[in-house]
């Protein structure tokens, strides 16, 4: 998240979602200087630019889930494996899906969805089918004619 994210969010832990997460003001302090030092904006990770790419100026984003660039990637997901997913239940819970996140891994190798299973093998299978079903079509429509040994 952006700097000015990591300042609303330290500046109120009394309310942290709920909970009290108050800190003495050493600990504060040293923990909102790090978070801010290594905000997304001072991060030359392909992913931190574009997360602050999708991000506008006037926006505050206090949860990761919030963010334009992260809600984009998420949005073949259905409402059922999120939200109405007992063992998910909200994309703020990154490693329920996410099963090496804590190593900073997003890949698509990595996904696991509660309840569904791993997410690459269906969808890069569908998404290969889709191509060769249009090279195919492409293919037959150029011959001019319905080639039964192309499939
Ligand atoms: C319900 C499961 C689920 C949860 C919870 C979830 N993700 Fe994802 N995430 C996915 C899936 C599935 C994809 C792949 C989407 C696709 O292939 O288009 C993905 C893709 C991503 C990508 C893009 C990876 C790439 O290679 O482009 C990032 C980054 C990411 N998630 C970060 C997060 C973060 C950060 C959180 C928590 C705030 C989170 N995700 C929560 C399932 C989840």
């Amino acid at each position: 998240m952006p700097a000015r994210s990591w300042q609303q969010l330290m500046a109120n832990l009394d309310d942290h979602f709920g909970d009290n997460a108050e800190l003495e003001t050493e600990d504060q302090k040293a923990l909102t200087d790090y978070l801010v030092k290594n905000a997304a904006e001072f991060s030359n990770h392909k992913r931190s630019v574009k997360i602050m790419r999708s991000l506008s100026k006037d926006k505050t984003p206090i949860r990761i889930a919030e963010i334009p660039y992260i809600v984009r990637k998420h949005d073949e997901l259905s409402s059922k494996m999120v939200g109405g997913n007992p063992e998910v239940k909200s994309l703020s819970y990154c490693d329920k899906c996410h099963t090496r996140a804590e190593t900073g891994s997003y890949s698509e190798r990595d996904i696991n969805i509660p309840g569904y299973g791993p997410w690459d093998d269906d969808h890069s299978s569908s998404f290969w089918n889709r191509i060769t079903h249009s090279v195919k079509d492409f293919y037959n429509d150029l011959v001019g004619q319905d080639n039964d040994s192309v499939d």
